[in-house]
């Protein structure tokens, strides 16, 4: 078994070395055949796995819970980056570190206060990233800047896959970029989840991504190519 940290720096040293990172996101995979779905993806050229968990009161959409990530924790050892659009985030933390999260990342807007997860999730020897949707302000994942690994800008409305990015949140990555800069915590990575393919995945490497999430784009195609698109679009 690998560690999240060690697992973490050697994408953050990738990354470092001028490679975009390319995490697909499982939503957009059949369920059915989930596991041979993850060798696909790692095949690809998968840097990490994003899996997209929803309550249906954050989010009007129910996904997947620990026990589905424990069951594919056993097909592979691929960075599993979890995505929690739901209520009460800190009630999930120890569940998802026993069923192999790598990191965590949790919404400014989930109505709890993230600092107590953030930490407990630390405690765990788990990333843990910070995430917003479309209309919230940058300013508010901020105060978190100091104690996250990852800070996820959300380019869509979260719940579902298959949306139409939103230009709209670009600026929201050069902001975070900046401010990352100001407190001199260049090893944060930026991740832009929502709607991204071929033709706006160079919009946001240029504004400061360091992960792109991709979802409908990767599944519905030659996944290889796709994945490559992606990755030399800059
Ligand atoms: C949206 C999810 C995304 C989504 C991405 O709520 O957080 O991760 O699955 O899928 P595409 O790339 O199809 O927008
Ligand atoms: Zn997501």
């Amino acid at each position: 078994m690998t560690f999240p940290d060690e697992k973490w720096e050697k994408l953050v040293e990738k990354r470092k070395r001028g490679d975009v990172l390319v995490a697909p996101s499982i939503l957009s995979a059949d369920f059915g055949i989930l596991a041979n779905e993850i060798k696909r993806c790692e095949r690809a050229g998968a840097d990490m796995l994003h899996i997209d968990v929803m309550d249906g009161h954050f989010v009007p959409n129910l996904t997947i819970g620990p026990p589905v990530v424990r069951s594919i924790r056993k097909a592979t050892e691929i960075f599993f980056d979890v995505h929690l659009m739901i209520a009460s985030p800190s009630m999930f933390v120890e569940p998802f570190h026993r069923a192999g999260a790598d990191m965590l990342t949790f919404h400014v807007e989930s109505g709890e206060n993230i600092e107590t997860a953030i930490e407990k999730c630390k405690k765990l020897g788990m990333k843990c990233g910070v995430s917003l949707n479309p209309p919230t302000a940058i300013e508010t994942v901020f105060p978190f800047l100091e104690k996250v690994d990852m800070v996820l800008v959300m380019s869509v409305n979260p719940g579902f896959s298959g949306q139409s990015f939103m230009p709209e949140v670009v600026p929201k990555i050069r902001r975070v970029r900046e401010k990352l800069a100001e407190i001199g915590r260049r090893d944060v990575l930026i991740e832009v989840d929502g709607g991204i393919k071929d033709t706006n995945a160079q919009m946001v490497i240029e504004a400061g991504a360091d992960i792109l999430v991709s979802g409908s784009y990767l599944f519905g195609g030659e996944m290889p190519e796709r994945l490559k698109k992606l990755k030399t679009q800059h």
